[in-house]
């Protein structure tokens, strides 16, 4: 079966009370289960949350590795981390980029991603639709056709 790494980075732990008027009343484990919920048989996931940078860089090696697919919402650390793009392109992992909110009408400092050019896609701005569309994205196999 496709294995499918689901990466949250950090404060995502805090989903459900973290400014709602931005990202919602969904918790990080409501969005685990309608995930799963979607994926029924198609797709073997695992969900792992992380506060710190090397943890997130240890798991996409892993992911590389395994040749597992990944949906890796980095939290800020997508504006600002040179690390995880080296460790996305160091390890060859199939990387779709996704956030809650759409981070193109926020500030500007979340208009940058370091991550974006090494990404086979990025979604943006469907709250937890954004990460089933993802699964979507990773399980059609066409991904990346339009590169
Ligand atoms: C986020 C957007 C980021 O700018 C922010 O730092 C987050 C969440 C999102 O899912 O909308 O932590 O990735």
């Amino acid at each position: 079966m496709v294995q499918i790494l689901v990466i949250n980075g950090p404060n995502l732990n805090l989903l459900g009370t973290r400014e709602p008027g931005v990202y919602g009343a969904v918790t990080l484990a409501g969005i685990e289960e309608r995930l799963r919920a979607r994926a029924g048989s198609r797709a073997e996931l695992q969900f792992r949350q992380s506060n710190h940078e090397g943890d997130l860089v240890g798991w996409i090696h892993e992911a590389g590795r395994n040749g597992t697919g990944v949906i890796l919402n980095a939290g800020a650390y997508t504006h600002t981390s040179i690390a995880l793009r080296d460790a996305i392109s160091g390890a060859g992992a199939t990387v779709i980029e996704v956030h809650l909110s759409n981070v193109h009408a926020r500030e500007s400092f979340r208009h940058r991603s370091t991550i974006a050019p090494v990404a086979r896609g990025v979604i943006a701005g469907f709250g937890p639709l954004s990460y089933d569309l993802a699964l979507e994205a990773l399980l059609d196999g066409r991904e990346g056709a339009c590169a």
